[in-house]
């Protein structure tokens, strides 16, 4: 550390130098065509990262086209209802993303008159805005230095420096954002920070990186020493839970009952057919338990049917398998659940509303069943 407070610089001026150069040739043979390159709009860049954090490239293009034909502004983001919102990004998963998006959507526009802010300062202000976002939005579409560190950068930067430390650690991440900060050139750091990424993303990739085409690699610590697979990124290994669940499927007239996630459920303002956790071991057991958690959570009593599928899926740290069943509404009146509203809907309003993946699922099951 100089005295001025400086840290002392990780990178020589000319390895940076070569790295830049050579990086910058690669990019600009292998760059891909992504629907969010077409523009520096920062709503378009905010939109694509927070839709990129969790979810693979592939899987986002489609996503991301959709959401910008429905809200092509911010303004028209803040305008919309978060319902709206949330099925635009139903199957995405990590729901959280889509309401803190609408959240600083309508700060943006109705504090910030529908400006969006320009430096990291600022934009770390608004929810769901951290500091690898707030890095991208300056970088990408203002081009101003920012660093950025997200899952390509911390395995490409992790392996270019043989990293020692955990980078998921805060000493490792600390070291990690001074090579991002140090990398960063000059002029033209938007095409720059994409292209680390493309690097990470393409080559640079979690398992058998391909390092016979990689540009830096002699520029490589990791490489150079051989050891690309034993280094970090370390993934830790989840320790997940196993849950057993029954969610039903009840109808009535040619409706099904649906009711929303509360704020602290998951799936929070998504829809979902009445769900919970089944205690009791057997088919008979947990039918009665069905039936008597169903009208303390509905207020109704229902004729239990058959089990239409078991659903085996994950949530974060949740193994769970989840039995679905059909029902026939018997007696009782809706009431709203656990405080959240509880509603009964026809096929073509179901297929309206925002509903979890298995919520989802089962709506086709039980449209293919009464078919
Ligand atoms: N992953 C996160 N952001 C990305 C971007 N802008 N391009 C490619 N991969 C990414």
């Amino acid at each position: 550390m100089a005295t001025d407070g400086t840290p002392t610089p990780i990178l020589t001026s000319d390895w940076k130098q070569a790295f830049r150069r050579r990086l910058r040739r690669w990019y600009a043979k292998h760059e891909r065509n992504l629907p969010w390159r077409t523009s520096r709009d920062p709503y378009r860049v905010w939109v694509s990262e927070v839709m990129l954090q969790q979810t693979q490239v592939e899987t986002v293009r489609a996503y991301f086209s959709r959401f910008m034909a429905a809200f092509p502004t911010v303004c028209d983001l803040a305008a919309a209802d978060e319902q709206q919102v949330l099925q635009l990004w139903e199957g995405l998963g990590y729901y959280r993303r889509a309401r803190g998006l609408h959240a600083a959507a309508q700060i943006i526009a109705s504090e910030l008159g529908g400006r969006f802010p320009d430096t990291v300062q600022e934009l770390r202000k608004l929810p769901g805005i951290g500091r690898y976002t707030a890095g991208a939005i300056v970088s990408i579409a203002y081009d101003r230095p920012a660093p950025i560190l997200e899952a390509n950068t911390i395995r490409l930067f992790a392996r270019l420096i043989a990293l020692g430390e955990d980078p998921t650690k805060s000493a490792g991440q600390k070291v990690l954002w001074q090579v991002a900060e140090e990398l960063l050139p000059r002029k033209e750091i938007s095409q720059f920070n994409q292209a680390l990424m493309e690097l990470g993303s393409l080559v640079c990739t979690p398992r058998a990186p391909d390092c016979a085409a990689c540009p830096v690699a002699t520029l490589c610590e990791a490489d150079q020493q051989g050891i690309v697979d034993q280094l970090l990124p370390t993934t830790k290994k989840t320790v997940y839970t196993k849950l057993h669940e029954a969610a039903v499927v009840v109808s009535k007239r040619g409706k099904v009952l649906v009711r929303q996630c509360g704020p602290d459920e998951r799936w929070a303002g998504l829809w979902d057919f009445p769900r919970f956790e089944i205690e009791s071991e057997g088919p008979l057991f947990s039918e009665q338990e069905i039936e008597n958690k169903l009208a303390q959570l509905t207020g109704i009593r229902v004729r239990l049917g058959p089990l239409l599928q078991t659903i085996q899926h994950g949530v974060t740290r949740y193994r769970i398998t989840l039995d679905c069943y059909q029902a026939e509404h018997r007696a009782g009146r809706l009431k709203s659940t656990n405080g959240s509203p509880a509603k009964w809907v026809t096929p073509a309003q179901l297929a309206e509303l925002p509903l979890s993946t298995t919520g989802r699922k089962m709506a086709t099951l039980v449209r293919g069943a009464s078919d």
